[in-house]
């Protein structure tokens, strides 16, 4: 009695697919298209993914190798998140024309910006290989072969579940991607690093792009003779708007979660990793903050750097809260008490996982110390940063930087990992403070640094041995060789130990399908959040004196005429336009740009981020508060039209 009740709380805790969470592989959905039709998903596993005919896949691209986009016309164009699209827009603005602060929206396609260096991969196929490979076929040849298939074709394995099973992923990869539009940052940015990860919002998170190819539809680098690329497939977009509650889809690259580690991991995470790189982050982010405050060249100077490191500092936060009011270390742990009980092969493998989690937690919590520290600093700095106006107030802002950071490295970094030659260089000048002082000028010199790099090369070599250590290459998360065939056979055990449990393979920046439906949440007792914000709460955020508030006089104009045209619709009694949505999909970083698809799988919103308060997701997904955030697809042709200009745009999509 005892053991089914434990085994029933066990299944309880790590039951996905009771609610929204998995992220699945598309070749294999017609495993869960029945609980996505019982959920409101009209189409077919046929239609999500084919390759006998056009396919959902072939309107989603992996979009910069790190973001996701959606085809949007049959002459190439492609949407993505103004986030995503940041850096081309950033590297096409001068001074005279400063598409970032201002937008870009090309008047024709003469006029649409090529990006050296961007590409888009489309899925064309993927395979299972696990048993070529058993059977001594060479991975590296499968690979050649697959590549040879095609033009532009890239091919790849990729473990799944720590490499149980082995996928070949070919793709079709695209290198003439150009700038079609972007919406001022102060729509497409509008509530800056205040708003990221917040709810409710109001971000204008989107940017266009068209993919060119040559005359026959292939891939080809950037040349004039290129042509708009033809797709297979693109999404209808649909304009009639949802209800709480109405299916959700989405599609596209997530990157990475950890959703089968043991406890021991999850506490790594929560009480360890994630608190001191927080910590870390304080330091560096209230230094940067008090130099932004006190100059406006300075606020422009650290703005992308600022945003960069303050985007993961508030996921981490989120992730410990998360981690923590779900109680996922002491969950874990029972979990691991069941199977043990259940599946004596699990004991001693659990046994051993542990002992080799106690061997590697400390170098690689080092190492981790290592990159966050000594790592972000810069190993030299131009004549030009140098002699900028604002010097003085930038030097003492990188020179406290540098104090800052070597102090944080000297208490955190696990005695037995510190670089010999930091040891020796706080040894001869009294503190970390006053080496990083020496080393501070030494680099903000240039010229010959030898503190500079003796500390880099010993630093490099302790990385190195940490990795040897390891014994493996592959270090985002916690993890060894060793390790790494601990859970393959770990996994294999779980499932047969507990059929009953659905398995998703964790993220790894390969296609997925999510799904879930459009919800609002309840985080405390009466602390309800609705799914959908409007143009009246970009309006009561709007605030000329604050940068990241500062919307633009037409869109002031626009509300206050009410000329919405086609876009306005009523909600909650008052005619006003939708900007962006919650809904249930579990979804992480790569996400960005993901097609959000209603029931009939037409494009509804484009997904850029989650609530900070659900980023334990990557490691533990709560249906109740776990909530992806979308642009409404609405807004984006509403901007495109009436701030942009732009509605010739609009007439190459299917809008419904
Ligand atoms: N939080 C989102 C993501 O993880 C958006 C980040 C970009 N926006 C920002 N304000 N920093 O990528
Ligand atoms: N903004 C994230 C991205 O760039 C998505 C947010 C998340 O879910 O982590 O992919």
């Amino acid at each position: 009695m005892k053991r089914t009740l434990l085994t029933l709380f066990a299944l309880l805790v790590l039951l996905p697919a009771a609610a929204d969470e998995g992220m699945w592989l598309p070749s294999l959905i017609s495993a869960r298209i029945d609980d996505m039709r019982a959920k409101g998903f009209r189409l077919s596993a046929e239609d999500i993914y084919s390759i006998n005919r056009a396919s959902m896949k072939d309107a989603v691209v992996l979009f910069d190798g790190g973001c996701t986009g959606e085809l949007v016309s049959a002459e190439g164009l492609l949407l993505t998140n103004h986030h995503c699209g940041y850096d081309a827009i950033q590297r096409h603005s001068t001074v005279e024309h400063d598409y970032l602060t201002h937008g870009f929206w090309a008047r024709s396609r003469a006029e649409e910006l090529p990006n050296k260096g961007l590409n888009v991969r489309f899925l064309v196929r993927m395979e299972e290989v696990t048993d070529r490979i058993a059977a001594g076929e060479n991975p590296e040849e499968i690979i050649a072969r697959a590549k040879a298939e095609g033009t532009g074709y890239r091919a790849d394995i990729e473990q799944m579940y720590y490499g149980n099973q082995q996928f070949l992923f070919v793709y079709e990869q695209f290198n003439d991607v150009r700038l079609v539009a972007a919406p001022p940052s102060s729509i497409g940015k509008f509530g800056g690093d205040t708003d990221n990860w917040i709810w409710p919002r109001h971000t204008g998170d989107f940017s266009i792009f068209r993919i060119y190819a040559s005359k026959d539809n292939k891939p080809a680098d950037y040349s004039p003779d290129n042509v708009p690329y033809r797709p297979k497939k693109h999404f209808t977009i649909s304009t009639k708007g949802f209800q709480e509650g109405d299916f959700t889809m989405i599609y596209g690259f997530p990157g990475n979660t950890q959703e089968y580690i043991l406890s021991d991991a999850a506490a790594y995470i929560a009480e360890r990793s994630d608190p001191a790189k927080i910590a870390i982050r304080d330091g560096r982010l209230e230094i940067i903050s008090r130099a932004q405050e006190s100059d406006p060249a300075l606020r422009i100077h650290y703005a992308a750097k600022h945003a960069s490191i303050a985007n993961a500092w508030k996921k981490w936060q989120g992730e410990v809260l998360g981690l923590n009011r779900m109680k996922t270390v002491a969950a874990k742990q029972e979990q691991e008490e069941a199977f043990a009980r259940e599946n004596p092969r699990g004991a001693e493998l659990l046994r051993e996982m542990k002992a080799e989690y106690k061997r590697i937690i400390d170098p690689y919590f080092a190492r981790e110390i290592t990159v966050e520290t000594l790592r972000v600093l810069p190993t030299s700095y131009t004549a030009k940063e140098r002699a900028e106006a604002f010097f003085p107030a930038r030097r003492e802002t990188e020179r406290a930087l540098f104090r800052w950071l070597f102090g944080e490295y000297a208490r955190r970094c696990p005695a037995e990992y510190r670089i010999p030659a930091f040891l020796d260089g706080v040894a001869a000048n009294g503190s970390p403070e006053a080496f990083a002082e020496r080393v501070f000028e030494e680099v903000w010199a240039g010229g010959e640094t030898p503190l500079n790099d003796s500390l880099r090369s010993d630093t490099k070599r302790m990385l190195d041995h940490i990795t040897w250590l390891l014994g493996t290459t592959r270090l985002r998360n916690l993890t060894s060789k060793r390790l790494n065939e601990l859970y393959r056979e770990y996994l294999h055990e779980l499932r047969q130990t507990w059929p009953e449990r659905a398995f998703y393979p964790d993220a790894n920046l390969t296609l997925r399908v999510a799904y879930g439906a459009i919800a609002g949440y309840e985080y405390a007792d009466g602390e309800y959040h609705k799914p959908q914000t409007t143009l009246d709460g970009i309006i009561a955020k709007d605030n000329p004196e604050i940068y990241d508030y500062d919307i633009p006089q037409s869109l002031r104009d626009l509300y206050a005429s009410k000329e919405y045209g086609r876009w306005g619709v009523e909600i909650d009694g008052r005619r006003t336009v939708p900007v962006c949505f919650l809904a249930s999909n579990h979804t992480t970083g790569g996400n960005s740009g993901s097609p959000v698809l209603n029931a009939d799988g037409e494009l509804i919103g484009i997904n850029f981020d989650r609530t900070w308060r659900s980023t334990m997701s990557d490691i533990a997904f709560d249906p109740t508060i776990c909530r992806n955030i979308a642009v409404d697809i609405r807004y984006v042709l509403f901007v495109v039209d009436r701030i942009g200009g732009a509605g010739y745009l609009l007439k190459e999509m299917r809008i419904k």
